[in-house]
């Protein structure tokens, strides 16, 4: 090769590696297999060494930090990014205003709101370090989110700057797409052969979330701020003042906002947003109230994932009517057969859909989980003409039957009794809605679906190893996957193996190595995570939190639950004891560790991994791990509230005095709950030593 034909090659691979990187980030779509980009980049690699002045300014090899799959850095927000409880209709609203009037002992007449569209995009955190912007990060699972702040400053009207502004200020919003903005950015895609998007909502998210910040800037996303994360100093006294101040400080807020006085206004400017919905240029799906005084915004606090002070109010679902051509039953990862509703494909408030739920077997047969009527005792056969309603991003439902379109060959549908996957009988036990394929592990289908969910986000969510990689590797004789551990011992597997897993189609060395890199990186895990990936029935990620923090090591975790087997030992009791435990999950756990396969295959597991211990809450609350309970009446807070800010500062609230309590809060009226705490020489305090205590924390 001559140095004229070196220019010419190299300028041909880096024109051909440019598209594919394009195709890999830009349309999610690639073009190229893993081991034909590799092979090009070798190339590419080998004539940059024989010439290297040839080198160009745009050389693929300068741009191994960037390589496809490395997705974003991690951010920790500083302060939580939560969700928003739900209410569908006025009475879940006047149930929102009474609550919290009740919550903080006030009349609901001394309370006000705001209310404001519930835009449909993404929350995004900006924040802003003396004026600059200096981060943007997606909420991921409200812990910790994305760093997105190279494709955020593409944003127009973020601003980059701000004047006035506290020294430390994170704004939050959402970023979204107007309606022609995104019927345009579909024709472009369309016309380029790239995928397209099936609403604003989706076109906005993953045009956000694009490695290469270039592609960000082409597409036309725009932000509405309506929150605020980390603050130094307050913005405002009041959630609309707040607002104001954001939009002084140039960032847009929603117009349509105003302050409430009651559940009727709320409700007005609900109807008022609704009838504008159809005119606004981007999709909204409900109404935000929210307690416009900050200070009892403080007051109320959050649960474990949503504010107590604020409701997400929601449009009604959207509905179309279209033929049940068959009902499909899924085998999950429990064992529930659940039956889905294959449609002839119909648009529901612009999103076409052609699958649906039927929830269970009484569902289908037109009763609730009581046995009584629904649909009023319609059945749902398959033939039928039925409707369709779908809500924001929850799975669409069947909701109506029209009888009259019924076809004459049409019969009630016969649920299953054996799993369609394994052939195990599948038993509906007393009181349970759902028929269980009894197979347990042996049962491809939830063998699968526990590794799905033991590998998802809120689990080990390793990068690179999701849903389609787990049933590839599941089926795959060579370098099967087929438990947790199996994942863990993957590289060293592949190393005894002749067939490689980067000559494997669809696979090259650059991938295979990347895959147990991201394996090896989630080795160490949290004990919480741990608990939850193992998708024991009943115990979900509240769950995994709550035994984390009760237990904190793993191994004393494992001994309690082994040794609460007999229903009749102190460590049943204790077991059942921890607030937030009752019988149904501790038995679904007991019984997890005492089946020796489940236990064994837990135990390879646990062999692979570094496990981290909880830490105690809030170990600098003097309250932290003390059981303290409150008596009498408490005359500047209600018990809700003292015992919410109690729990949040790490200590267990009980209802009773014993031998275990370590603190009596005893307002006035206090009776034999006080006397008791005498006799045992328990420490009391009253209300405005329980204020002085925790003033400050
Ligand atoms: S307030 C602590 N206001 O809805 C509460 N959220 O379902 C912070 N959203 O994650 C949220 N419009 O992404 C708030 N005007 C609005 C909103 C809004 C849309 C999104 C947000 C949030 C989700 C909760």
């Amino acid at each position: 090769m001559n140095e004229e034909a070196a220019k010419a090659e190299l300028a041909r691979l880096a024109a051909l590696l440019a598209k594919a990187n394009e195709a890999y980030h830009g349309q999610d779509a690639p073009e190229i297999s893993d081991a034909e980009y590799d092979s090009l980049k070798r190339r590419n690699a080998e004539i940059e060494a024989r010439f290297p002045a040839l080198k160009r300014a745009d050389s693929a090899s300068e741009q191994v930090g960037a390589a496809p799959s490395e997705g974003f850095a991690k951010v920790k927000h500083a302060v939580r990014m939560l969700s928003l409880g739900n209410a569908f209709e006025e009475g879940d609203v006047a149930e929102f205003t009474g609550r919290v009037a009740k919550f903080l002992g006030i009349e609901e007449s001394a309370l006000s709101f705001t209310a404001e569209p519930k835009i449909d995009g993404l929350s995004l955190s900006l924040r802003y370090e003396r004026g600059e912007l200096v981060q943007a990060a997606t909420r991921g699972d409200g812990e910790t989110g994305e760093n997105v702040t190279e494709n955020a400053r593409t944003i127009a009207n973020i601003p980059q700057k701000l004047t006035g502004a506290p020294e430390v200020l994170e704004v939050r919003g959402e970023v979204y797409m107007r309606h022609d903005d995104f019927e345009a950015l579909n024709v472009a895609q369309e016309a380029r052969g790239a995928k397209t998007f099936a609403n604003p909502r989706n076109a906005a998210a993953g045009s956000l979330r694009q490695l290469d910040a270039t592609i960000t800037r082409a597409r036309p996303l725009a932000f509405f701020a309506y929150a605020w994360g980390e603050v130094s100093d307050p913005l405002a006294d009041t959630q609309m003042k707040a607002i104001l101040r954001l939009k002084d400080l140039g960032f847009e807020t929603n117009p349509l906002t105003a302050l409430c006085a009651g559940t009727d206004e709320l409700i007005e400017h609900y109807n008022k947003i609704g009838t504008a919905r159809p005119e606004l240029p981007y999709d909204i799906d409900g109404v935000v109230y929210k307690v416009n005084d900050l200070a009892l915004q403080e007051r109320l606090g959050f649960r474990s994932t949503t504010p107590r002070w604020a409701v997400a109010h929601k449009f009604p679902a959207e509905l179309a009517w279209t033929r049940l051509e068959a009902i499909d039953i899924q085998v999950g990862r429990t064992g529930a057969l659940s039956p889905v509703a294959r449609l002839v494909p119909v648009t529901v408030g612009g999103v076409v859909v052609s699958n649906a739920t039927l929830h269970n077997e009484d569902y289908i047969k037109g009763r609730d989980n009581k046995g009584e009527d629904i649909r009023g005792g319609k059945d749902i056969r398959i033939g039928d003409l039925v409707q369709v309603y779908r809500a924001g991003d929850v799975i669409p439902k069947i909701a109506d039957v029209d009888l009259s379109q019924r076809p004459e060959s049409a019969v009630p549908y016969a649920f299953p009794t054996v799993c369609p996957e394994c052939g195990s009988d599948a038993i509906r036990e007393e009181g349970d809605a759902v028929r269980r394929c009894m197979g347990g592990l042996i049962c491809p289908a939830q063998a699968v679906e526990k590794l799905k969910h033991f590998v998802s986000r809120k689990a080990f969510d390793i990068d690179g190893l999701g849903a389609k990689q787990i049933e590839m590797f599941y089926g795959d004789d060579q370098l099967p996957i087929r438990e947790p551990a199996d994942i863990f011992t993957l590289e060293r597997r592949d190393a005894d193996n002749l067939t490689k897993l980067k000559n494997r189609e669809g696979w090259g060395a650059r991938s295979a190595e990347k895959l147990f890199e991201a394996i090896d990186e989630k080795r160490k895990i949290g004990f919480a995570r741990l608990l939850f990936a193992l998708g024991i029935r009943h115990v979900g990620e509240q769950a995994g939190k709550l035994f984390a923090n009760y237990y904190l090591s793993w191994e004393a975790f494992v001994n309690a639950v082994r040794a609460a087997e007999d229903e009749s030992s102190a460590a049943w009791a204790e077991l059942l004891n921890i607030d937030g435990v009752g019988e149904v999950m501790a038995r679904a756990l007991v019984t997890a560790f005492a089946q020796e396969y489940e236990r064994e295959s837990i135990e390879r597991l646990v062999a692979e991994l570094e496990i981290e211990d909880a830490e105690a809450v809030s170990s600098d609350s003097p309250v932290a791990g003390k059981t303290l309970v409150f008596t009498g009446a408490l005359e500047k807070m209600t018990r809700a509230e003292a015992k919410a800010r109690a729990e949040s500062l790490g200590a267990k609230v009980s209802g009773s005095v014993s031998a275990k309590t370590d603190l009596l809060i005893a307002g006035p009226g206090a009776g034999s709950k006080a006397k008791k705490a005498a006799e045992l020489g328990i420490e009391t305090i009253d209300e405005d030593g329980w204020i002085a205590l925790v003033a400050g924390l």
